[in-house]
């Protein structure tokens, strides 16, 4: 952290700075692109797949929730995936850091035109609290921008065990029907 001043709200207003500029730099160029029809390959923005509107969480147990986006390829890599909670930022929420954002994580595209990217929200603890939060993934590029909402849903833990062998099985069979 380059900041001398260790307080965290300083930490994150600087953040916010930061991050205001980049979506204007943002938007900007998303201006840009519109204003010069042409002047680059697809303009279709990025697109958050394979989310859920809601998920179960268990009280008092980790969870983790995975946004995976895929942006059209550019030369220039400007790709932002990010999660907010409520319309803030994850460490504003969260400033005793009991939930986290992962860092951005390539995996491999389906097709070499896309750049696919994941980014984890990672809960140590779930509270009930969690469940009034909407939790938001945002995936953004110069060309757009897409947005999905999860929200968590309570289950008691006498379900859990079905509930993961559910889950189980149905990314077993996800991954064979890929
Ligand atoms: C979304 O829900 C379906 C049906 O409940 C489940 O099979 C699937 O694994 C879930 N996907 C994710 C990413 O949680
Ligand atoms: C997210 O991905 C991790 C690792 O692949 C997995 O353990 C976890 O269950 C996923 N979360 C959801 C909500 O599907
Ligand atoms: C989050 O938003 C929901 C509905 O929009 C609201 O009921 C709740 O109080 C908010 N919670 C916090 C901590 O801002």
């Amino acid at each position: 952290m380059p900041g001398t001043d260790p307080s965290p709200m300083a930490v994150g207003s600087k953040r916010v700075q930061w991050f205001s500029f980049l979506s204007v730099m943002l938007l900007g160029c998303c201006a840009l692109c519109a204003s010069s029809p042409g002047s680059s390959g697809s303009k279709r923005g990025p697109t958050i797949i394979n989310t859920n509107k809601t998920t179960d969480a268990e009280l008092d147990k980790t969870l983790t929730l995975n946004c995976t986006a895929e942006f059209v390829k550019r030369k220039l890599r400007i790709q932002l995936i990010y999660w907010l909670v409520n319309g803030t930022f994850v460490e504003d929420q969260y400033p005793d850091g009991r939930v986290t954002e992962g860092k951005a994580q390539e995996i491999k595209s389906k097709t070499d035109t896309t750049v696919t990217l994941r980014k984890t929200l990672h809960f140590k603890s779930v509270k009930e609290t969690d469940c009034e939060l909407t939790f938001i993934c945002v995936a953004q590029d110069p060309s757009g921008l897409d947005k999905k909402e999860i929200r968590l849903r309570k289950i008691s833990s006498s379900t859990q065990d079905e509930k993961a062998e559910k889950v189980a099985a149905d990314t077993a069979e996800k991954f064979h029907g890929q």
